[in-house]
């Protein structure tokens, strides 16, 4: 369900507290008179009007509102995102502070066609918050988009690659297509929406602009509401809405590579560890390297390349490995 309605007087009237799955949401930037319109969208007549903006005189008092309403209704373990740009960004950093949310990263994502200046350096950022509401274990897909042993040319994992904090994703160009201002690109919210929850989930926007979150969820098996407070957008939005069909951007995923590393979560034996500092040593002694070592060990263990470096990193005897291992080795080892 969708509503046409301002976001805090919506969620109490139509979410029940602990209802929603995720939040992915991109609120007004309180900004007066922006210009950011013209310039990503070029072409005014194709942007539709309506965008209702927050005056910056309230804006801290109303993050503070619709904050507070989206950890109500998150579940315990649910996450949010809030894309936030810079501006206005101490608020929604206060308001977060204000609640009982934990913090899990704040992601910056790079975006293409920042507003040109001359004198000074061209903003191409935005901060996206991501954080979950204590009491339960969060959704975190791992490997829901690439798995465990996938490189990319330079031998480096696509896994680790993805889930940097740094997001280089560009805005989509729509020439000559009816659009939202700041519609947030679906690559951005396709990848967010893999992460934290799965098909059935319910995800919810607070502010739904062009629906974009809500087409995006529904595209990927997920259930999807949320409010605007635009007449102009959400008319328009919602009958573009019955275009969506249940998991539409399913075919268009790339597949991840099964996992390889079938002991990863397993909780680690004693014995296990043990194995791992003697055979780590007999490798160094055989003039491996400490990083072929770990992998050669990851292969054999099926465990992942970290939690077997944690191994080595935290041995208990960690003077006496340190010195056997710089008997053998040249290489400077970080233990
Ligand atoms: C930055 S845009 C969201 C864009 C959206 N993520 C997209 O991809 O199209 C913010 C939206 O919030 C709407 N809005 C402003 N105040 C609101 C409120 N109190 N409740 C609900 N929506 C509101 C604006 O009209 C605008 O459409």
């Amino acid at each position: 369900m969708f509503y046409n309605i301002d976001c805090i007087t919506g969620a109490q009237k139509y979410l029940e507290d602990g209802s929603v799955d995720l939040i992915i949401t991109d609120p007004p930037y309180g900004i007066d008179g922006d210009k950011l319109h013209r310039h990503y969208n070029r072409n005014e007549s194709n942007v539709l009007d309506g965008y209702v903006e927050v005056p910056l005189n309230e804006y801290e008092e109303f993050s503070l509102k619709w904050i507070k309403e989206a950890e109500r209704v998150l579940r315990p373990g649910g996450s949010i995102y809030i894309v936030s740009g810079y501006t206005n960004l101490i608020h929604i950093l206060n308001a977060l502070k204000a609640t009982n949310l934990k913090e899990i990263n704040h992601i910056i994502w790079k975006y293409n066609f920042g507003v040109y200046t001359k004198n000074k350096y061209i903003s191409s950022h935005y901060h996206i918050l991501y954080y979950v509401k204590p009491g339960k274990k969060p959704t975190f897909n791992t490997f829901a988009r690439y798995g465990d042993s996938e490189k990319n040319e330079n031998n480096g994992s696509l896994n680790y690659q993805d889930r940097e904090d740094v997001w280089v994703i560009n805005r989509e160009y729509k020439p000559n297509k009816t659009k939202n201002k700041n519609e947030l690109p679906w690559e951005l919210l396709i990848k967010m929406i893999q992460y934290s929850s799965n098909p059935g989930d319910l995800v919810c926007d607070f502010f739904l602009g062009s629906l974009s979150t809500a087409k995006v969820a529904i595209g990927l098996n997920r259930k999807a509401t949320g409010f605007e407070i635009s007449k102009i957008a959400f008319d328009y939005q919602i009958k573009e809405m019955e275009k969506i069909q249940d998991g539409f951007l399913i075919p268009s995923l790339r597949k991840p590579s099964k996992t390889k590393f079938i002991n990863s979560g397993k909780p680690l034996t004693e014995s296990e560890k043990a194995s791992f500092q003697t055979e780590f040593l007999e490798l160094i002694s055989k003039g491996k390297t400490k990083k072929q070592s770990i992998e050669i060990l990851s292969e054999k263990y099926l465990r992942g390349y970290w939690s077997i470096l944690k191994i080595i990193d935290g041995t208990t005897n960690k003077s006496s490995l340190k010195n056997q291992i710089n008997k053998y080795s040249n290489e400077t080892l970080f233990i």
